[in-house]
C-alpha cells in the first residue's frame, strides 16, 4: 500500500514558520513526510530536519521521501513528546522551528489492518506505535463501563456515552471485542440517529478510543511544553489540530504563556513574578481556504496556531 497522505494548510505553515530562516527544524509528526520536504525545500541549503513519529510505516514512507534531502533529514522513532531527547542525541541544544500536526494520517486511517476506521472492518488495534500493549480491544475488554463513559464523553463529546459504555460491557460478558465492524455495528445500535447533523456516533466513539489508546492529550501537553524549551529565542512553534478538545489546549497554553503578569488589578505591584515565554504570532486559528477543501475535505477541520518563543 502507498503512503497517501496530503499535507495539510501547507502554504499556511511555510509562511508562518518561516523555513527561509531555519537551520535546525524540528517535525514532531513526520507522518509521509509531506510537510517536512516542503519546509527543507525552503530552508537554506545547509539546514536540517529532525522528524519523529511513533508509527514505524510513517517512518518508513518518510525515509523515502526525504531521501533526496540525503544527510540534512534525520528520522527517529519517538514520541514528540520526548522531541527533547531526540534533539539532544544530534546534539542541538536549540531549534528554529517545531512543527506538530497532531492526530492521524489518512495512512492510518485507510489501513483496514491498523484498525482506525468504523468504515473498515478490521482488528481493534488503533496504537500508532505498534510496540504498546494497549489496543482499542484491551480497553474495551478491560475498562470499567465507568471509565469507557469517561472516554466516550471526555474524548469523544458522545452525547450517549453511558448508554455505549453499559452496551460494550453487557456484549463482551458474551464474547471478547475483537472487530471494529461490531463496534461500529454496536455503537449505531445504540447511538446513532440516522439524520443527526455533525459526527456520526461511530466516529466520534472510534475518536475517543483513539485518542485513549494513545494518550493524545498527555503527549499534546507534555509536547507543547517541551516544544517551547527546545526553540532558541524568536523560534516558532507550529501547531495543527484536528479536534477541538485539543485545539482548546493549544489556545489555552498560547494564552497562558503569552499573559505576563496573573495578578488582580488593584495589586499595587507584582506579587505573581510571571514572565512572558511567547507571543502569539496567528490570534485566531489558521482554516483552509476553498481551494485547499475544494481537494482534501480532511483539511475542513484542521487548524493551525502558531507562537513565537520570546
Ligand atoms: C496528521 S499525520 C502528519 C502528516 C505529516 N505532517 C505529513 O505531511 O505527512 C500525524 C502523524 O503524527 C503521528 N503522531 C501522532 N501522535 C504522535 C506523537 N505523540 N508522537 C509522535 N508521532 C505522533 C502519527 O503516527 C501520524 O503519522
Amino acid at each position: 500500500m502507498t503512503f497517501e497522505h496530503q499535507p495539510v494548510l501547507l502554504q499556511e505553515v511555510l509562511d508562518l514558520l518561516e523555513p527561509a530562516c531555519c537551520h535546525h527544524i524540528v517535525d514532531g509528526t513526520v507522518g509521509g513526510g509531506g510537510h517536512a520536504a516542503a519546509l527543507l525545500a525552503a530552508a537554506p541549503a545547509d539546514a536540517e530536519l529532525l522528524g519523529l513519529d511513533r508509527d514505524d510505516a510513517a517512518l518508513a514512507a518518510a525515509a523515502v521521501r526525504l531521501a533526496p534531502f540525503g544527510q540534512r533529514a534525520h528520522l527517529a522513532r519517538c514520541r514528540y513528546s520526548r522531541l527533547e531527547d531526540a534533539a539532544d542525541e544530534l546534539g542541538w541544544e536549540h531549534v528554529d522551528a517545531v512543527l506538530l500536526d497532531i492526530g492521524i494520517s489518512s495512512h492510518q486511517i485507510d489501513s483496514a489492518a491498523r484498525g482506525f476506521a468504523h468504515r473498515l472492518d478490521g482488528p481493534l488495534d488503533m496504537r500508532m506505535d505498534r510496540r504498546e500493549r494497549t489496543t482499542a480491544a484491551t480497553l474495551l475488554n478491560q475498562a470499567s463501563a465507568e471509565e469507557l463513559e469517561r472516554i466516550f464523553r471526555t474524548f469523544g463529546e458522545e452525547p450517549r456515552a453511558r448508554q455505549v459504555a453499559r452496551a460494550v460491557v453487557e456484549r463482551r460478558a458474551e464474547r471478547p471485542w475483537e472487530r471494529t465492524g461490531e463496534l461500529a455495528e454496536l455503537v449505531l445500535r445504540v447511538a446513532g440517529r440516522p439524520h443527526e447533523r455533525g459526527l456520526p456516533a461511530a466516529t466520534r466513539v472510534f475518536q475517543a478510543l483513539r485518542i485513549a489508546v494513545n494518550g493524545e492529550l498527555d503527549e499534546l501537553a507534555a509536547g507543547l511544553r517541551a516544544a517551547l524549551e527546545l526553540l532558541r529565542p524568536g523560534g516558532r512553534l507550529a501547531v495543527i489540530c484536528f479536534h477541538s478538545l485539543e485545539d482548546r489546549m493549544v489556545k489555552e497554553f498560547f494564552r497562558e504563556q503569552a499573559a505576563p503578569c496573573v495578578c488582580p488589578p488593584d495589586f499595587p505591584i507584582c506579587a505573581c513574578g510571571r514572565v512572558a515565554t511567547l507571543r502569539q504570532v496567528t490570534r485566531k486559528p489558521v482554516t483552509a481556504g476553498a481551494a485547499e477543501l475544494d481537494v482534501n475535505r480532511r483539511a475542513a477541520s484542521a487548524k493551525l496556531r502558531v507562537a513565537e518563543k520570546l
